[in-house]
Parts: structure tokens; sequence; C-alpha cells
């Protein structure tokens, strides 16, 4: 059977929550035994636009929105990068203590410059990240993040796709993470803004 469009989209979705779900089971219980606080995420040193080099440290006291993703994605790629920049509009003046970082999982295609002119077309706000496959597959497998490169039937592989969770991660200003944000349902601009505006009202009333 072949499917089309949404349906292939939302099934396609269905495996990757399904495998977000069992990696999360796997490696859930043995990190949160080491480092009770911090159950996703960590630190990463990768590669930004000029190739300048970038560790989670260089953005303590920011709240970040980390998503993981690849510049030839048909779909869910563009589509949460444009509701990243909508809602860092909605957020008026506090989006200055937001970073929205876009790493991505395809570093084969993917360079610095490649990723930086992709996420500027969206928002000059948005830093692009990449860097060797070890250090993509190090800060993706912190995240959680499964990703694989698609197997075409006639063995071409010059276009290729790459399947990928599409969470937003919220960091926070301490580099520990918050929460994040489901695809689809739960990206939506003004979801992300009214979170987003709530965490940072209450930390800086506190
Ligand atoms: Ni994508």
């Amino acid at each position: 059977m072949v499917l089309h469009g949404q349906r292939a989209r939302l099934a396609g979705l269905g495996v990757l929550l399904l495998v977000s779900a069992v990696l999360a089971f796997a490696v859930l219980p043995r990190r949160a035994h080491a480092q009770p606080s911090t159950v996703i995420g960590g630190p990463f040193t990768l590669t930004a636009a000029g190739g300048q080099r970038m560790t989670d440290q260089n953005f303590r006291g920011r709240w970040l929105l980390v998503y993981f993703g690849y510049t030839s994605c048909p779909d869910v790629c563009p589509t949460t990068l444009a509701e990243i920049s909508q809602a860092l509009d909605r957020l008026g003046s506090l989006s200055a203590q937001v970073q929205p970082l876009f790493i991505t999982i395809d570093p084969q295609r993917d360079t610095a410059e490649v990723i930086d002119a992709y996420v500027k077309a969206f928002d000059a706000r948005i830093i692009g990240l990449t860097g060797t496959h070890e250090e993509i597959a190090h800060v993706a497998k912190e995240y959680l993040v499964y990703y694989t490169k698609k197997a075409f039937a006639d063995g071409s592989s010059e276009a290729y796709l790459m399947d990928h969770t599409a969470f937003v991660y919220l960091v926070g200003p301490d580099g520990n993470y918050v929460t994040l944000f489901a695809p689809i349902q739960g990206q939506r601009p003004d979801d992300i803004a009214s979170l987003l505006r709530k965490y940072i009202t209450d930390s800086s009333s506190r």
C-alpha cells in the first residue's frame, strides 16, 4: 500500500514517536541514575557559520529553543522553523532572551554555510549548527533524538531523505532542560510563545 501526503507524514510521525518512546524508555533510567536533574540535554561542541566553534556554555543566561532537523527536509523542518520565528515575533521584547538553535542531523550535506543560509532565510535570530558525524551523534543522543537516512528501493542516494524526531526542546538559562513541544499539535507559535512568556516572567519575578 502506498501512503500519500498527510497520511504518510502522520504514519511516519507515529513511527518516530514510537521510536522516541522506546529510546526514552531504554535510555532514561540509566541517565536518570547518573544525573538526576538532567535527563534530556547536555554539553555539546558544534560548528556555526564561519567555522565558529560553539558550546552549550556560550548560551548560558538565555532560553534555548533547540530543534534537530536538516535543510533538505521537505515538510516538518521548514514548518517548524517558520513557527519558531512566529513565536519569537509574538514574544516581542522578551524574544531577546530566547535563542533558537537548529542542529542538523545531516552533517554530510549541511555544512556550516549551508545551514546558516537556510536558517537565516527563516529568521536571522536562529543559529544553525553542524558538526562531525560523531559530534552530531553525541548531541542527538543527549536529546534522545532518533535519525536515520532513508533507504530507497532503487539504491539511489543523491537526493536522500532523513527520518528524524521533531521535538522542539526548551532549555533554561542554567542549561537545564525544561520541557519539549511535540510535533504538529504542540509547535504552534501561540503555544510556544505563551509557554515561553510564562517561564520567562516567572523566573524573572523570583
Ligand atoms: Ni525534517
